[in-house]
């Protein structure tokens, strides 16, 4: 089979990106747009600044991605695009533009699903670094500003099959993290600030319920869900995520405390310093506060490597892997590496640049799709809530 790359477009939310991967193993470009300066004014993504940004930055990206890799329009073997799920008028300025270039070239058009994306990221940089010896069955958590998603990927000879064994029920991990941090006037996104402010605080100092980050069980003793159907939670046991009750319990932490004050003089300071530094966050905040952030971050990385390994065990995975937006964060590596080593379960992240969003992942994941000529009719549209089963 000759080498066949693929251009990867991705424009889900806030960063518009384009890759070329070679057969599913290599990444030979990979050019990333991120759109934070235009959002951080507001502490989050607003959808239409987004579109307008995908808008204005596509077209170069995409330019620099082949440019960056020696390839031209004409040479590239097929364009992937992420379908969904996201924020739909963001996901559609890429749809369009990959649909205008796949007529124009007649080149196959391949939709891809974002967070099979994520999933993929992993196994092009284990390729990459020519480890092709990967343990089945694998155990996939999803974790980013919108999923916190736990997946049984399997591999058969179409390409690949995912089972979905449990998600959040309320609020994504990473929206967890990006919500704190507005609230604590850090501004968004939240997720990296608080991964470099949490190891100056005492992750013991703040004690978070077991119950705030539990989810509200639907099922009554009789294991009969609010439908009245008896549920499979016997041979299909689940592992569901909550995390908007933690958000609630540091909101009223900052109430009890009377830190309002102090998180508005703090919100204002940083929106007054133009480029940003590690240093500015943390001049800007008192013992209290970073007490809170890490032990925060520390009930959040327990919740999520805890029950992770749960499923792992349930499931009897030889594999985990672990990506998404959050899986940069530092606390959540080594403590998902040191658990796993005692109980002897492999852990696989992506590189930090690829856990994020990226359209290498992207072109990844449409790497098995183009070999099994799974190609996308031109009228296919993006689609928000898009499900991975
Ligand atoms: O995968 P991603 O780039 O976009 C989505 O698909 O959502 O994930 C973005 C999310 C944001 O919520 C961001 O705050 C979080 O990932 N994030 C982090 C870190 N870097 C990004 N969360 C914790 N620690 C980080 N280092
Ligand atoms: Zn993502």
């Amino acid at each position: 089979m000759p080498d066949a790359y693929i251009l990867g477009i991705e424009s889900s939310c806030d960063e518009t990106a384009a890759a070329i991967v070679r057969s599913g193993e290599q990444v030979v470009s990979n050019v990333v747009a991120s759109q934070i300066a235009t959002h951080q004014p507001y502490g989050g993504v607003v959808p239409e600044l987004a579109s307008r940004e995908h808008l204005r930055a596509i077209v170069p990206v995409v330019r620099q991605a082949l440019a960056e890799a020696n390839q031209t329009y004409d040479t590239v073997d097929a364009i992937a695009v992420t379908q969904g799920p996201g924020l739909a008028g963001a996901l559609l300025v890429g749809i369009s533009y990959a649909k205008a270039l796949a007529f124009a070239l007649d080149k196959p058009l391949i939709a891809v699903n974002h967070l099979e994306g994520h999933i993929h990221a992993v196994l092009l940089e284990e390729r990459q670094k020519g480890d092709h010896e990967l343990q089945f069955p694998v155990l996939a958590l999803v974790v980013s500003g919108g999923h916190t998603h736990l997946y049984l990927a399997a591999q058969n000879k179409d390409g690949w099959t995912y089972e979905n064994i449990g998600h959040t029920r309320d609020d994504a991990a990473g929206e967890a993290f990006d919500k704190v941090a507005k609230l604590l006037g850090l501004g968004y996104p939240g997720g990296p600030i608080i991964d470099r402010l949490a190891p100056y605080g005492d992750p013991g100092a703040v004690k978070f319920l077991p119950a705030q980050i539990k989810h509200r069980d639907r099922r009554d003793q009789h294991g009969k869900d609010h439908r009245g159907q008896r549920g499979m939670e016997m041979d299909h046991p689940r592992f569901d995520f909550s995390y908007s009750g933690i958000k609630t319990a540091v909101l009223r932490y900052v109430e009890v405390h009377d830190m309002r004050s102090s998180i508005e003089i703090r919100r204002k300071a940083l929106l007054n310093i133009s480029k940003l530094k590690p240093e500015d966050y943390l001049g800007n905040c008192d013992r209290q506060t970073l007490d809170l952030i890490a032990s925060f971050q520390r009930a959040i990385v327990e919740d999520l490597v805890g029950k992770t390994l749960a499923a792992a065990r349930a499931y009897e995975v030889a594999t985990l892997f672990v990506t998404g937006g959050v899986a940069a964060n530092d606390e959540l590596r080594k403590t998902f590496e040191r658990d796993g080593a005692q109980e002897g379960m492999p852990v696989y992240f992506p590189s930090r640049p690829l856990s994020t969003d990226n359209a290498a992942m992207i072109a990844a994941a449409a790497y098995p799709k183009f070999l099994a000529k799974d190609f996308a009719a031109m009228d296919f549209s993006a689609e928000a809530s898009l499900r991975l089963c």
